[in-house]
């Protein structure tokens, strides 16, 4: 059984990236499961307040859901052809200490996905991931891609996906990801 925590880079209630994360859930192939964590919560970095006050309640809480799963999934917005701060601000505080970074991240498959209402589907952002994640020793899974472009035509007032070609994008994108994960298990 293949256990993926997923989790959205945006904190707005109507987030295109939460929806798309929603939706993946409900695309899992049987055998895994897609489990959603969030960002919420989680301070900006401060060392004065790491070395103060140790590690938030909130990025401790996060770690753990990771730990606790076998690959993860980073379903990340663009803002300014890169990386939103807030979820670059959740994974540096999810590296902290160093010595704790390799229980989060060292060998833990990972995955990104993406969605913008323009036209490149956050495909810069999830470029500007992959320098992140080497970073970290995390294990990426490069043989899907998806970045849901338009996402203003894909996801009605709801956040339901309408879109069935995306629908088929997306499951076989979290089927590939779910096998591998479980190949990483071994
Ligand atoms: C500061 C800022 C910068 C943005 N820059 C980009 C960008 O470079 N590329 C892009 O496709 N969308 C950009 N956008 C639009 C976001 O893709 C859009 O707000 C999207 O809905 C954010 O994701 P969310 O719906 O999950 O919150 C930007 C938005 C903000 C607030």
């Amino acid at each position: 059984m293949a256990k993926i925590v997923g989790i959205s880079g945006s904190l707005r209630a109507k987030s295109y990236n939460s929806a798309l994360l929603r939706v993946a859930a409900q695309l899992m192939p049987s055998g895994a499961t897609l489990e959603i964590a969030t960002i919420k919560g989680i301070p900006l970095y401060d060392g004065d307040v790491e070395e103060r006050d140790g590690i938030p309640a909130a990025v401790t809480a996060l770690k753990e859901r990771i730990v606790q799963a076998d690959g993860l999934l980073l379903v990340t917005p663009e803002y300014n052809n890169s990386i939103p701060g807030v979820f670059k601000n959740a994974i540096d505080w999810l590296s902290r200490p160093p010595a704790d970074a390799s229980r989060i991240f060292t060998g833990r498959p990972v995955a990104v996905i993406g969605a913008s209402p323009g036209g490149f589907g956050t495909i810069l952002s999830q470029q500007a991931w992959l320098q992140v994640l080497r970073t970290l020793q995390t294990r990426p899974w490069f043989e899907g891609r998806l970045q849901v472009s338009r996402a203003g035509s894909v996801f009605d007032a709801n956040g339901e996906l309408t879109d069935d070609k995306i629908r088929a994008q997306l499951k076989d994108f979290m089927q590939g990801f779910s096998a591998f994960v479980t190949q990483q298990k071994g």
